[in-house]
């Protein structure tokens, strides 16, 4: 039995959001092919994730043992190495994706958790696992002239791969805020991909 461990990072609602509307059709698919897997879902709105505090950073480098697994500052960490799969659903805000989400990742990236210093350097404890980031944007950023100005899918892709998560995969619905886009059009192929994904994740 494998887990699934869902985040999701948008204010709106799922009827609401346009990126939801996809997850939330990987995340059915997914169901459907694994209905025994473990899932976990954070919705970091509902959640109210802030940002890390002066007191908290004070038990960073403290060893890790089973009395700090509850903890606020790890507990996100133990729960992202104990998962088997990640799925990230963000629409691109401002060139990345909303701030809570940066603050979330800011509790997974823990020393001697999801990585570790070694002499060669800093090395990724999360070998093994996938990750599928679902993304929605106004404009178009996967490729032409706008390509170098997307930084949320290649900060996280980059992220991932310092922790070792090589098998990153990107569903993208873009140009969404293009007046004569046909959007209904536009999410429905990302629908299908993402239930394609979700069926074979
Ligand atoms: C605060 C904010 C910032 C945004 N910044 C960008 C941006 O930099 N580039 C872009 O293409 N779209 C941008 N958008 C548009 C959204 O990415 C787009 O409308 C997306 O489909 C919204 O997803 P949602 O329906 O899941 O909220 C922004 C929207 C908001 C609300």
């Amino acid at each position: 039995m494998a887990t699934l461990l869902y985040v999701k990072a948008n204010p709106k609602s799922d009827q609401e959001s346009r990126t939801f509307r996809i997850s939330e059709a990987f995340i059915n698919a997914y169901r459907k092919a694994n209905p025994g897997d473990q899932m976990i879902t954070h919705d970091l709105y509902a959640e109210n994730i802030r940002p890390i505090t002066a007191e908290q950073l004070q038990t960073r480098y403290t060893p890790k043992d089973e009395s700090v697994r509850q903890h606020p500052i790890y507990k996100y960490a133990y729960e992202f190495k104990t998962s088997d799969k990640i799925v990230i659903a963000a629409p691109m805000w401002n060139l990345s994706f909303p701030a809570i989400l940066k603050c979330y990742l800011d509790y997974i990236m823990a020393v001697g958790i999801t990585f570790q210093y070694t002499e060669n350097g800093p090395v990724g404890l999360c070998q093994g696992k996938k990750a599928v980031h679902i993304v929605t944007r106004g404009g178009v950023y996967s490729e032409g002239p706008a390509a170098a100005f997307e930084m949320g899918d290649k900060y996280l892709r980059v992220l991932f791969g310092f922790l070792g998560i090589t098998d990153f995969t990107t569903i993208a619905a873009e140009k969404l805020d293009v007046i004569g886009t046909d959007v209904e059009g536009v999410i429905a192929e990302a629908i299908k991909k993402a239930e394609n994904k979700g069926l074979n994740f």
